[in-house]
């Protein structure tokens, strides 16, 4: 049963901590809420259990829902409903729903306590990880947010049985990303599954060896982030695949390319200029890029660097890491090690006229 250990053994923790709370409030979305109707019903039973009220509070699905004004919603409701300030929120879902909800966790009443339990491949391996909250503005994506890490993250690959496919490749995106940062087994991993064709296996082995792949990802993370929590330095190597990758989605209005295929191409671009400026080698370069074909769909082409060139740089100057009108790039220099770059928009050009392969 999906997610029954999980819930069980949440059950037990808050049941321990239970005077620490006066009610929960679940935000999930309603993709989810359809789908693990279950497990929200016995979280409810698990609340009853402890006469804690309980609330259940569904979003649309997508990015549309990281708005301040969803956040202004749901704090009202909660706000009539009674919801003070020892409440605890349950982000159940993927990064939208965890970004949201965590951002509504941290300004609520000052600031309530919270726990995820993402449910996507891309909030296991990233977003519930690191305490980066927030949502979007008509100006941008994140621009109103606050570091504010959850009180636990509870991780289970079977809710990653019922994702769909673009789903799986947008979390692949930052897993293999993770390798390339700091661990090269982790990359080696993510090569056998893809020789082994089982990539999107969800059998319970499949799944299982997958958790330990996640669990790999995380750690990576992990360790980033408790070196540099407010991304002043090591954090930064996170951004890796993601100049190229934001650019590209603004490019195409978030319309054209998922984040997670936007940063994979990315990855294949700021490969390249690794490759050309002589800080990675061939082989190594040819790994990443035969991964991240073998991830992506079939017949899923780049588009043309040459012909969108000009229009990736207008929007790479705009890339808030950038210093001194350089723009910043995590750049792999072997797989398990990437460093940043400042460059001028001259010199990439430079760089990129050099691309035959
Ligand atoms: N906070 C961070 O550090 C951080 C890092 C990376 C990305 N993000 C943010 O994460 C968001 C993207 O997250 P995402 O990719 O999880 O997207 P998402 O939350 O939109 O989920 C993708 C889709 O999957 C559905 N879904 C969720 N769980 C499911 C399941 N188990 N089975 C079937 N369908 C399911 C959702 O309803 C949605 O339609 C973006 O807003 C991005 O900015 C945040």
């Amino acid at each position: 049963m999906i997610g029954q250990d999980l819930i069980e053994s949440l059950l037990e923790t808050e049941m321990a901590a239970s005077g620490d709370t006066a009610g929960w409030v679940l935000i999930t979305d309603q993709n989810v809420e359809r789908i693990y109707h279950r497990i929200i019903q016995d979280l409810k039973a698990g609340a009853e259990e402890l006469s804690l009220p309980f609330l259940t509070l569904a979003i649309p699905p997508g990015e549309s829902s990281k708005s301040l004004s969803k956040v202004e919603d749901l704090a009202g409701i909660m706000a009539r409903e009674g919801f003070g300030r020892k409440t605890k929120i349950i982000a159940l879902g993927g990064g939208v729903v965890g970004d949201m909800a965590g951002f509504l966790a941290s300004i609520y009443m000052r600031g309530v306590a919270y726990i995820q339990i993402p449910t996507t491949l891309l909030s296991q391996v990233d977003s519930s990880i690191g305490g980066k909250t927030g949502v979007n503005l008509l100006e941008g994506k994140n621009l109103l947010g606050s570091f504010y890490p959850p009180k636990s993250v509870w991780i289970d690959g079977n809710f990653l049985t019922t994702l769909k496919r673009e789903d799986w490749i947008n979390g692949y995106g930052e897993l293999l990303k993770h390798g390339i940062i700091k661990d090269p087994q982790l990359f080696t991993d993510l090569e056998r599954k893809l020789q082994q064709n089982s990539l999107f296996d969800t059998d319970s082995r499949s799944l299982e060896r997958l958790t330990l792949l996640i669990l790999k990802g995380i750690s990576v993370k992990q360790e980033i982030v408790e070196a540099d929590e407010k991304e002043e330095g090591l954090r930064r190597l996170l951004n890796y695949g993601h100049t190229f990758g934001h650019a590209l989605e603004a490019l195409y209005h978030y319309q054209g390319y998922s984040h997670g295929t936007a940063v994979l191409k990315g990855m294949i671009w700021e490969g390249e200029m690794a490759l050309h400026l002589g800080i990675l080698n061939k082989e190594d370069f040819r790994r990443i890029r035969a991964l991240i074909e073998g991830i992506l769909p079939q017949g899923s082409a780049l588009p043309s660097l040459e012909k969108d060139l000009e229009a990736l740089i207008h929007y790479m100057k705009r890339d808030k890491k950038n210093r001194n009108r350089k723009i910043s790039f995590i750049l792999p220099e072997k797989i398990g090690k990437v460093r940043e770059e400042f460059l001028e928009e001259e010199k990439l050009r430079e760089i990129l006229a050099k691309r035959k392969i």
